[in-house]
């Protein structure tokens, strides 16, 4: 991805291996401060997925598959870094996704830094793939609303649902992105409203509760969402919020998309229900950033993530084309 750091314009990876390090842009510093952090073993990079250095699932799947490379060339216990890593967050599919094909490539002998290396490049090229078909949904004048940070930080480059976006604007389509805030974290308003400016997308950022309003005004065209896993039947998890979005998107008639890689798709379990559901620190909700929002006292609750039902997804878009939800477990990827 393109960054502007001081009117100089630089070529960035969320995430990159470089002389032995895992390199970061720490997310939790953005938009304000383009600060890189490195992790110089499994335990760093364990740190860094934990806090949320960083975040989305495909970008938290290429972490953890150059820490096991990482691992791998300082002579580590792969079984316990395998674990360590493995027990970082619990919802995005995509972690596990890359944990196994490391560990499987170790245990063949592969060179564990090649196989980092090209499943990097393949999930982003993934992504471009699930641009080009994406784009093809977006009309000339749409305004895509979209929900927590499904972009190019959330990836490495190009993004889930920002890639249609990005694809799209890049064709010349006059387009218009709503940035859902997306408390406690506000991935959208920090992550997607600055891809957004990078890329030069003209686009809003609405308090999170707005969404409907706008829906019912008539001023969305369509939704597009990223995902953390998706079972078999097609329920969806994905950013908390997402679930009342979808409703309100149905309600709405308004098509609701749903963007994401191979790696993110869990064919082990039957349905939405079996997803596991990463609920983070209270203090994420009572505080914002330094300052207590909430009275001393009161305790908050924090489910980072929600489960859409596949009855409210009109389509999952892939890196094969877009499916119905009921259509995916039987896509070959
Ligand atoms: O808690 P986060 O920021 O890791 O959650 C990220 C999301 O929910 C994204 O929408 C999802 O991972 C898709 S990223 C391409």
């Amino acid at each position: 991805m393109k960054i502007r750091i001081n009117n100089e314009e630089k070529d960035l990876r969320a995430v990159w291996f470089e002389d032995g390090m895992v390199k970061l842009i720490d997310q939790r510093k953005l938009p304000h401060k383009i600060d890189i952090f490195e992790a110089g073993n499994y335990e760093e990079v364990a740190y860094a997925i934990k806090d949320m250095v960083v975040r989305g699932a495909p970008a938290i799947g290429i972490t953890a598959a150059y820490g096991m490379a990482q691992a791998w060339l300082q002579k580590q216990d792969i079984q316990k870094v395998y674990e360590t890593l493995k027990n970082t967050r619990p919802t995005a599919h995509d972690l596990f996704y890359a944990l196994n094909l490391m560990k499987k490539s170790i245990e063949n002998g592969e060179d564990a830094v090649k196989v980092a290396e090209s499943y990097a490049n393949d999930i982003i090229s993934r992504c471009e793939r699930i641009g080009d078909h994406g784009e093809k949904l977006i009309k000339d004048g749409f305004r895509i609303l979209t929900h927590c940070n499904a972009g190019a930080l959330a990836v490495g480059d190009w993004g889930t649902a920002t890639a249609p976006i990005r694809k799209a604007h890049r064709n010349g389509k006059k387009i218009f992105v709503w940035v859902d805030e997306t408390r406690p974290r506000l991935q959208g308003a920090r992550l997607t409203a600055w891809e957004m400016l990078q890329e030069g997308i003209d686009h809003a950022i609405i308090a999170d509760n707005a969404a409907g309003h706008f829906m019912q005004r008539g001023e969305v065209d369509m939704v597009i969402v990223g995902a953390d896993r998706i079972a078999r039947n097609g329920d969806v998890a994905n950013k908390i919020g997402t679930y009342e979005k979808a409703v309100l998107a149905k309600e709405n008639g308004i098509p609701f998309y749903v963007a994401a890689p191979v790696s993110t798709f869990d064919f082990s379990i039957e349905s939405g229900a079996d997803i596991p559901i990463e609920e983070r620190s209270e203090n994420e909700v009572l505080f914002c950033r330094e300052c207590r929002i909430a009275p001393e006292g009161s305790a908050a609750r924090n489910p980072a993530f929600d489960v859409t039902p596949a009855r409210y997804i009109t389509g999952i878009i892939t890196e094969m084309g877009i499916f119905k939800p009921e259509e995916i477990k039987n896509v070959k990827f």
